[in-house]
């Protein structure tokens, strides 16, 4: 079929599906939490490697360090089994199976050890024939059954790949699950990959259609151990932000793919950098490293207070992309709740710390308001920080600065005044 008339034909049976409005409660906030794929794939190779294989261990122990090393508190509560986890056969009654050497205590006995520690249970599956590490998928005619067996063993979030389904498949199969997810009165988060199986763009991804039946979905590429992977995310979730950003929103979230801070492909600098831009896109939080090794410094950007609540601000609007200056720097805002918001300042240059200056006025505040400004990295704040005060950052290559703006109930004071309370000092430009 030509593929101008197969997108006509998804987007009609998408059109003619009644809503199931989703709307299950769940996700208000981007979820956050630790998920195997990007870091530990499809190693299935437990006696080579045991530590690192895809087994209940390992899944045993990321619970423990996410109960145990501060992770829980911060909000990060979901456990994730990506691909893998399955045997290569369903049994006789036509259910799906763990790998009974892998996961020889079932996935129920790892619900309840997850849910033991205050944590939540993610599982994957494949709308198609196979996933897409060759493992048996979720046909349409097996959806209610796998819905009910993800119930049955207590888990809380399903990741819905669509490996090895057409495109009518996926349309009629993604809304078909969230019934039946819905059904089975477990609340259980749903991820959806369809819209990165369709390209991510209207007309074949209708988004308002996404978000009444899924709470989040995956609408691009496959993040790798890179920053070039980090970086063509973001120009693609960024050059589509028009259609992308408006879809955002309690409930219902874009997903660039998983956190690969800790793990060997980003510097430091980079690393501030992903977490930044995944928070003020209002990203879901999952991490895919080792945190059983991971480092101090990778723990304290995967940890910071303020990023945090920035991402998992209640208002959940995602932030846009407004300048794109010709000498590779980019600012970001995201507005947030009580009229805060969230600056990012970005350097894609590869020669040295850049002095960037710029003013509250020029990136479109309101002329007379005044703000407190507080660096989500440094801490540091600014008192009175006036929309028309030109100001200077100093971005490293390839890094981050961000900025926590909240608007100060007092009045403008005058200059002066400001001078004769803090004496030599002053405040323009600031440099952070
Ligand atoms: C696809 C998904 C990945 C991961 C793998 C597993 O590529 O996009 O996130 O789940 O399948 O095989």
């Amino acid at each position: 079929m030509e593929a101008a008339v197969l997108s006509g034909l998804v987007l009609a049976l998408a059109l003619a599906l009644p809503s199931v409005a989703l709307e299950n409660g769940l996700a208000r906030t981007p979820p956050m939490g630790w998920m195997s794929w990007e870091r530990f794939r499809c190693n299935v190779d437990c006696q080579a490697d045991p530590r690192n294989c895809i087994s209940e261990q390992l899944f045993f122990e990321m619970a423990d360090r996410l109960a145990e090393d501060g992770w829980r508190e911060l909000g990060y509560e979901y456990i994730n089994l990506d691909d893998c986890w399955a045997a290569k056969q369903r049994d006789a009654a036509g259910q799906l199976v763990p790998d009974p050497k892998r996961f020889p205590r079932g996935i129920k006995a790892l619900a309840d050890y997850v849910h033991a520690r205050g944590l939540k249970l993610g599982i994957y599956g494949d709308l198609g024939i196979f996933t897409c590490g060759g493992y048996p998928g979720t046909m349409l005619e097996n959806v209610k059954q796998d819905a009910q067996t993800f119930a049955a063993w207590g888990v809380d979030m399903l990741k819905l790949d669509g490996c090895y389904s057409s495109a009518e498949e996926q349309a009629k199969g993604y809304p078909e699950m969230a019934r039946a997810l819905n059904a089975t009165g477990r609340p259980i988060v749903y991820s959806c990959s369809w819209p990165a199986y369709q390209g991510g763009l209207p007309p074949k991804v209708n988004y308002t259609i996404l978000a009444e039946i899924c709470n989040l979905w995956r609408n691009y590429d496959d993040i790798e151990d890179s920053w070039d992977s980090v970086l063509s995310i973001v120009d693609w979730f960024f050059t589509n932000q028009d259609v992308l950003q408006p879809a955002a929103g309690p409930g219902h979230w874009n997903d660039p793919d998983m956190l690969i801070i800790g793990n060997f492909g980003l510097s430091y600098e980079q690393s501030r950098s992903q977490m930044a831009l995944w928070t003020v896109m209002a990203a879901p939080l999952l991490m895919s490293t080792d945190l059983r090794t991971i480092s101090p410094g990778a723990k304290e950007i995967l940890q910071n207070r303020l990023m945090i609540q920035i991402n998992q601000d209640p208002l959940g609007i995602q932030g846009r992309r407004i300048v794109k200056e010709k000498y590779d720097i980019e600012v970001f805002v995201r507005p947030l709740a009580q009229a805060a918001s969230a600056l990012v300042f970005f350097s894609r240059r590869t020669d040295m710390p850049f002095r960037y200056t710029t003013s509250l006025a020029k990136l479109h505040f309101p002329e007379d308001a005044v703000y407190e400004v507080q660096d989500v990295y440094v801490g540091k704040i600014i008192g009175d920080l006036k929309a028309a005060d030109n100001f200077s950052v100093v971005i490293n290559p390839s890094g981050v600065v961000m900025w926590y703006l909240r608007r100060t109930a007092l009045p403008v004071q005058p200059w002066h005044v400001v001078r004769q309370q803090a004496p030599g000092g002053g405040y323009r430009p600031a440099l952070l």
